[in-house]
């Protein structure tokens, strides 16, 4: 019977100096590097990120392709199979203690697509010993790239994916709720929320930030916002909004 343990490490979000040294160490301790991937046959962000550490000599890739979908008729096999293939992968090495890592962008808690296959391991390969290292989220980058406050004292935060479904009446009971909210998964729906926050004259008070630590990183504050009204926006974007947007930035 192999004891083996697979790391889920959170690489941060683009930036691959922004990776933890215990994740640095798992990394470099693995037989195998699990990388999730799009089906569009892009290469996978989290394989792109890490490559400054890894040992192509002595260490395997395994790519995952995972759908970009929420029909679940397509995701739970799809996360099933990714979990059967690791277990495998990992006993196939014929290791006593195989070593594996699944690269993930950001936190791996933070709507990470390791917490599917976290659920497939533990329900039909328990052998399989998990271990989850935290990642620079992609606000708390955004928020030191742009020195944006993100909260203070007893502030409150809001962190939700937006949706077709946000709109200025919903920013508008968040923002009555919270003092920062933090929309992620923004790109698509960037036009509509940004008309919502400037009909709340709350569009100087927001951050958007772009591929953040990445060399295609874009971030635009107050009156570059503004700018962005009519722009569908990539997927790997975020917006911050404080409700006191005179406090967002000190200095
Ligand atoms: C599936 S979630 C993963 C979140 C990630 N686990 C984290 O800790 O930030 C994907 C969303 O995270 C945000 N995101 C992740 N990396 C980003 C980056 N480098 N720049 C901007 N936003 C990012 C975007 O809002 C994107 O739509």
């Amino acid at each position: 019977m192999t004891s083996a343990l697979l790391t889920a490490v959170g690489l941060g979000p683009g930036d691959p100096e922004l990776i933890t040294l215990k994740g640095l160490r798992a990394i470099e301790a693995a037989d195998l590097v699990f990388v999730p991937r799009s089906q569009d046959g892009e290469q996978s962000l989290a394989l792109r990120i890490a490559q400054p550490w890894l040992h192509p000599e002595r260490q395997q890739v395994v790519e995952l392709a995972l759908p970009m979908t929420r029909n679940p008729a397509q995701l739970l096999p799809a996360w099933q199979g990714a979990a059967d293939h690791i277990a495998r992968c990992l006993t196939d090495l014929g290791k006593p203690e195989p070593r594996g890592v699944y690269l993930l962008l950001g936190d791996p808690l933070l709507y990470g697509t390791f917490t599917y296959i976290w659920g497939e391991l533990a329900a039909h390969h328990p052998q399989t010993k998990i271990e989850i290292l935290p990642g620079v989220t992609s606000f708390a980058a955004a928020a030191a790239r742009a020195q944006f406050l993100l909260c203070a004292t007893s502030d409150r935060v809001a962190i939700l994916p937006a949706s077709y479904e946000t709109d200025a009446a919903y920013l508008q009971r968040l923002l009555a709720d919270y003092d920062t909210v933090i929309l992620l998964k923004v790109g698509p729906v960037l036009p509509q929320i940004l008309t919502a926050l400037e009909e709340m004259d709350l569009l100087g008070s927001a951050l958007y930030a772009e591929r953040v630590g990445m060399p295609e990183e874009y971030i635009a504050l107050g009156s570059e916002v503004r700018a962005l009204r009519d722009q569908r926006r990539p997927y790997l974007s975020l917006l911050i909004v404080r409700r006191d947007g005179k406090e967002a930035r000190i200095g």
